[in-house]
């Protein structure tokens, strides 16, 4: 069986990488402080389980899910509603919010509706892997925008030559952004919307991030700019703000054609979103927002102590103001290493599992990303360990 030349075409898969170097190290009987894959560790709040179960015992949600239904209209209205609550965008829920099966999946499919094969996307590097991942997979043409310390990790749009732009038909963004954790503020989107006004751009936006922030930062919405909303479509999730990562729910807003694209796109590969979960996703998005508070109060705590810890032997790293990661150089004892060598290195000595930073694209190289997703106490473990590795005698 020979595999399509464009699957041949992706680079290995990050979590594939990540789920590798844990079975090899579990083989060895090392104890894993698993900080890889940003997986949320948190339970979903009691009342979202609780509507789940109330709703799967109904059987007229049993059926294949159709798009604008009551069950279908009601979670759009409560996606509309919170947006409007949130960044004061008013958004028609008939034609300017589309669920999705998680957000990854919006993100791979958008490129599917949009990419020719001589089509551009322009993609920040590093990014989450399905921003460059859905474009090779769609046959697209993948243009890296080099995101790095000098730039502050934000893409400089105007470096970019007009041969690549004239090819360009799609632009992603995503801040506060993962895994760099920069954080942007609405004067950033102003300047790419004054770049993108005379370009027929799609510019997709992966908000994923916007509750996880600290410290009194607010993330903007890149639809908070008067005007934008026919060149966008942003992408957000619950996975994140409400520890609900395996129930496989976000959701896409912004131009009705974007979406009507997208929409169309799907409707030739899935029906929707089992209908209970649809439920369960009103009442975490309209009832009480405290649950989203305790969290960030947690990620919180666990970023103070594992800074401060890394900082305490050594490893000199800032907080950062959003997102649950801390993206780090690899420490300069270690930097004749790859980022792919230094993790191997460190679940072997250490059991701490960590995201090599090419994991998300070339311009990761050089980095590694901590996801904190185990707690306090084995967040600890994994400072005190990390130590042992970089006393060690090379
Ligand atoms: C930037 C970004 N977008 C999207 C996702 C995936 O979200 P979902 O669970 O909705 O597919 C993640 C998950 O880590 C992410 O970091």
């Amino acid at each position: 069986m020979h595999e399509a030349n464009r699957m041949k075409r992706l680079p290995l898969y990050l979590f594939t990488i990540i789920d590798h170097l844990k079975d090899e190290a579990r083989q060895k009987g090392i104890d894993i402080v698993d900080l890889g894959m940003g997986n949320p560790d948190q339970p979903t709040p009691r009342h979202v389980v609780d509507e789940l179960c109330k709703q799967a015992r109904r059987p007229e949600n049993h059926r294949y899910p159709r798009p604008n239904e009551p069950a279908e209209m009601k979670l759009k209205e409560a996606i509309a509603d919170w947006y409007k609550d949130r960044f004061n965008v008013e958004l028609d829920p008939r034609y300017e919010v589309l669920p999705l099966i998680g957000s990854k999946e919006g993100v791979a499919h958008l490129s599917l509706a949009f990419l020719n094969h001589d089509d551009m996307a322009l993609v920040p590097s590093p990014a989450y892997p399905v921003h460059f991942n859905g474009v090779i997979m769609a046959g697209g043409i993948l243009y890296n925008i080099p995101l790095t310390c000098e730039n502050n990790f934000k893409p400089d749009l105007k470096s970019i030559s007009r041969s690549v732009v004239n090819m360009a038909k799609m632009l992603f963004l995503s801040y506060p952004h993962n895994p760099t954790t920069t954080v942007v503020d609405l004067d950033f989107y102003e300047q790419v919307a004054r770049w993108a006004k005379d370009k027929d751009i799609v510019i997709a936006s992966d908000l994923a991030y916007s509750d996880i922030v600290f410290d009194g930062y607010k993330a903007p919405s890149i639809l908070q700019v008067k005007g934008i909303k026919e060149k966008v479509i942003e992408f957000h999730t619950l996975s994140k703000s409400y520890n609900m990562p395996g129930w496989r729910i976000g959701y896409a807003v912004g131009s009705r054609t974007i979406l009507a694209s997208l929409a169309k796109t799907k409707s030739y590969i899935d029906f929707g979103i089992f209908r209970p979960i649809q439920y369960a996703a009103i009442k975490a998005l309209s009832g009480s927002q405290d649950c989203v508070k305790a969290t960030v109060e947690t990620y919180k705590k666990r970023r103070d102590v594992f800074v401060e810890g890394l900082n305490s032997i050594g490893w000199k790293v800032d907080k950062p103001r959003a997102t649950f990661y801390i993206w780090t150089r690899i420490p300069l004892k270690y930097d004749a290493l790859t980022s792919m060598e230094f993790a191997e290195l460190l679940v072997n000595e250490t059991g701490v599992v960590v995201a090599p930073g090419t994991g998300f694209g070339e311009y990761g190289e050089g980095y590694v990303r901590f996801a904190l997703v185990e707690n306090e106490q084995r967040l600890k473990i994994a400072v005190e360990r990390i130590k042992k590795v970089l006393d060690m005698q090379t």
